[in-house]
């Protein structure tokens, strides 16, 4: 596989030189053995999966996709109080999902565990509403925290120390539709 994108993939990059990290067929991969490994892992009852709004679109459709069991989909969309470069770990949901959580088995799907804060906070809100267990799917973590959050229990790639785009992760919007992760600078 080349690293380097192909007069296609810069087009639709706007120009911009992005070096490929993960290509469109080893995430592919990925996710199909994520699937597998959630599709075993949930004993029957509820499972209703949750998509954290906007990062986790993409990698959320294609991984429903291989989860063969049935389950129920919704989103959450968080947003913090406070400054908007220093991330306050004030949580708050933007969009709350309209169907109850109690008694359910909740599968939050993320794009990219950074400083963890996001989904730290998420956590505990989710908690109070009573759901028969709590668990995170990331696509990509980032491995900063000292002490790993316990519900993460799937990751799809531990991902390098660059700014990552791609497959649903923008920069300033940008980038979320290239069908590869890749590193901008
Ligand atoms: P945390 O609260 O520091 O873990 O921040 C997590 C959020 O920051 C993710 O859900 C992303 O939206 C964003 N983020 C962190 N690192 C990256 C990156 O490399 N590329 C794109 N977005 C990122
Ligand atoms: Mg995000």
């Amino acid at each position: 596989m080349s690293s380097v994108l192909s007069p296609e993939m810069r087009r639709r990059a706007g120009g911009r030189d992005i070096r490929i990290v993960f290509d469109e067929a080893t995430i592919a991969a990925r996710v199909h053995a994520l699937g597998q490994e959630i599709t075993a892992a949930f004993p029957d009852g509820e499972l209703l999966v949750l998509g954290l709004l906007k990062g986790s679109f993409i990698f959320l459709s294609d991984l429903v996709r291989q989860i063969d069991r049935p389950l129920h989909l919704d989103f959450l969309v968080a947003s913090s109080y406070g400054s908007e470069q220093v991330s306050s770990g004030n949580v708050r949901l933007v969009y709350d999902p309209e169907t109850p959580l109690e008694e359910k088995h909740l599968l939050i799907v993320e794009d990219i565990i950074d400083s963890g804060r996001t989904m730290k906070k998420m956590l505990a809100l989710l908690a109070t509403r009573r759901p028969a267990s709590l668990a995170v799917c990331a696509l990509l973590n980032k491995n900063l925290l000292p002490v790993p959050i316990p519900e993460v229990r799937w990751v799809g790639f531990p991902a390098p120390p660059a700014f990552l785009v791609g497959y649903g992760l923008d920069h300033v919007e940008d980038y979320r539709h290239l069908p590869f992760i890749g590193d901008l600078n």
